[in-house]
């Protein structure tokens, strides 16, 4: 049975909503961000007949994480996006507490949705159905309801498929709790996406040797890349260290070989995708061009993200920009999306020691050891010597100050700016730095101990969603 239509509440939120959202100071230029309510994670990223397209875990009513809905971009060229009609609402018995995090496939010319519908009782436990949902003429989306109940011997913390085809049968990862309260990517596969079998665990606590790995993994996503297969997950509750895991829960990459004929995955150790204060959930997806491409959600649960000012204007959070992944030589490489270029505005050297802080990209040759500070409108700074680079930011919530750390050479950066987030790719994406900071505009990009003749910058044209 349906539950009554929320689409009338939806329409006045937006209709409200979005231009206070794109009033604010901090409201992206150039970045994905919801025009209200609460956005987190990236869904269904995929190219389909010709077009791309990125579905998004939003609440429109509100800036909590309740009510979650999948909200929909679509683009020809991953620059220019305009909005879909919404995609998913939590109307039905099954997927009544949200239309939770998942993926897309094409399915013999459909645009098929695979997501989970999360369930939750009085009694504070919750189960999970993995949901299908099809494309119809018009852009909106019927669906077809679970195809997978709860597997025996988890939690109801099962979620997040990320489907995808291999030689003619279907695979999905799940990100999933076993009933000790471990982090689990349970792997399933079908001949038709209705009907699945379980294939077992193919990563997560107890498994390759890893311990101490965390109580839930989430938003798994396994994939091919040059002569590997890559892991993308999330493990929750993995041990904080002194300069890695800082975030309330990190997102990580691991590399091995996947045997679709064992279902087993052979991987090495976990590595943190990104090293800033905000990257979480991340989805790739293979566009035609071959390219593996990823975007993240540019925020993390369960942190002070409830104390962002931005909620003030009802609106909270904002993605990455797209990335490209490469594989070598036993590194994850992670480059901005080529098309950026594209809104770069006329090329300026630097002259003075501050500029006026607005969208723009830095490019920066760093000769070895050279200290250099870079301060982003008094809201975050960059130090980097010869350790590394080391990011600080004031805590929202309390008088400190908090710190990330990327650790290596640097020998060039690439820095994305945006009204309220920076994005700093390192030596040509061997690192990369993501992170949301609020400064009071009119602001100031301040530098010191930079060479001149190593540094260009250019402003970045508005991009917004149409
Ligand atoms: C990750 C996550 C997913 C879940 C979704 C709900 O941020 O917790 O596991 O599907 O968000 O919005």
């Amino acid at each position: 049975m349906s539950l009554p239509s929320r689409l009338p509440a939806i329409l006045q939120a937006v209709m409200k909503g979005q231009p206070r959202a794109l009033a604010d100071s901090h409201y992206p230029h150039w970045h994905h961000a919801p025009v209200t309510g609460l956005m987190n994670d990236p869904n269904g990223f995929v190219e389909f007949a010709g077009r791309y397209h990125l579905f998004y875990q939003w609440n429109p009513l509100a800036c909590d994480h309740k009510f979650k809905c999948w909200g929909h971009w679509s683009s020809a060229d991953l620059l220019h996006w305009q909005h879909e009609p919404i995609a998913l609402m939590p109307d039905e018995e099954y997927d009544r507490n949200g239309c939770y995090s998942g993926s897309a496939v094409d399915s013999q010319g459909t645009l098929t949705l695979c997501y989970t519908g999360n369930v939750k009782f009085d009694d504070g436990s919750r189960t999970a159905w993995q949901c299908l949902a099809t494309e119809n003429t018009d852009g909106t989306f019927t669906k077809l309801g679970p195809v997978l109940p709860l597997p025996e011997g988890y939690t109801g913390h099962v979620r997040d498929p990320k489907v995808w085809q291999h030689e003619g049968r279907w695979y999905m990862v799940l990100g999933a709790q076993d009933l000790q309260k471990r982090g689990k990517v349970l792997l399933f596969s079908s001949a038709d996406l209705h009907e699945w079998t379980s294939q077992g665990e193919i990563a997560g606590y107890d498994i390759n040797g890893l311990d101490d790995a965390g109580y839930m993994w989430e938003c798994p996503d396994l994939f091919a890349l040059g002569d590997q297969h890559i892991l993308i997950c999330c493990p929750q509750g993995v041990p904080r260290e002194k300069e890695r895991y800082l975030n309330t829960y990190p997102a990580v990459w691991m590399s091995g070989d996947f045997d679709y004929h064992r279902a087993a995955f052979k991987h090495g150790e976990l590595h943190e995708l990104d090293a800033g204060f905000e990257f979480y959930a991340p989805q790739t997806m293979q566009a035609s061009d071959g390219r593996r491409l990823l975007v993240g959600w540019m925020g993390v649960p369960d942190g002070e993200e409830m104390l962002q000012p931005t909620l003030a204007n009802g609106w909270i959070h904002q993605m990455t920009c797209l990335r490209e992944l490469e594989f070598i030589d036993g590194q994850l490489w992670q480059r901005p999306l080529r098309e950026l270029t594209a809104l770069r505005g006329e090329a300026h050297s630097w002259q003075d020691s501050a500029l006026p802080l607005k969208p723009m990209e830095i490019s920066l040759e760093t000769a070895r050891g050279d200290a250099l500070r870079i301060d982003f409108g008094g809201s975050l700074t960059l130090e980097r010597d010869a350790n590394g680079i080391r990011l600080a930011r004031r805590s929202l919530a309390k008088d400190e100050t908090h710190y990330r750390y990327w650790r290596g050479e640097v020998r060039s950066l690439r820095i994305f700016i945006d009204q309220s987030s920076v994005e700093i790719f390192i030596n040509d994406g061997e690192g990369v730095m993501s992170s949301r900071y609020f400064p009071d505009y009119p602001a100031q990009l301040v530098l010191s101990g930079i060479t001149p003749e190593a540094f260009c910058y250019w402003p970045l044209r508005r991009c917004m969603v149409e």
